[in-house]
């Protein structure tokens, strides 16, 4: 009874952790997808930036001044569906591809980002 219990207990401990957002792997997304648009740090200085109108440029994500994405849902929706999804610029790309694990690491990279 006893060792079915903690056996119980370590499994649970185990989809815990499964579970929990990876950062590390949200930056390594973020590295491929993001930071050529918002910087490797997320301060919205990435190369192609400076090629975007003015109203239009990558948002600085280390503010957590968001004009929608003002909670983990929302940035959630963003991510997937991009701006014009979601009715801002379109110049924020969508990620269709992405599952829900991985963009549950990006949203964990960007919180990670706020000051
Ligand atoms: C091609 C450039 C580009 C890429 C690549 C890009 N973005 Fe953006 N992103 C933008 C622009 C431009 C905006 C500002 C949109 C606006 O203000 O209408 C934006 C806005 C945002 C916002 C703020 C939305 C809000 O509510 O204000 C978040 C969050 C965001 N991007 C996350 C990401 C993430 C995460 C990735 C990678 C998966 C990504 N972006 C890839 C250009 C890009």
């Amino acid at each position: 009874m006893k060792k079915a219990l903690l056996s119980l207990i370590a499994i649970s401990s185990l989809t815990t952790q499964a579970q929990a957002a990876d950062v590390k792997a949200g930056q390594a997304l973020f590295a491929q997808r993001c930071a050529m648009c918002h910087g490797e740090k997320g301060a919205g200085d990435g190369a192609l930036a400076a090629t975007m109108p003015e109203g239009q440029k990558p948002r600085n994500l280390t503010t957590g001044a968001n004009k929608y994405a003002t909670d983990d849902a929302k940035l959630k929706e963003i991510i997937q569906k991009g701006g014009a999804g979601v009715g801002l610029s379109v110049m924020m790309p969508g990620q269709p591809d992405l599952n829900d694990v991985q963009i549950g690491d990006l949203v964990a990279f960007i919180n990670s980002l706020k000051k």
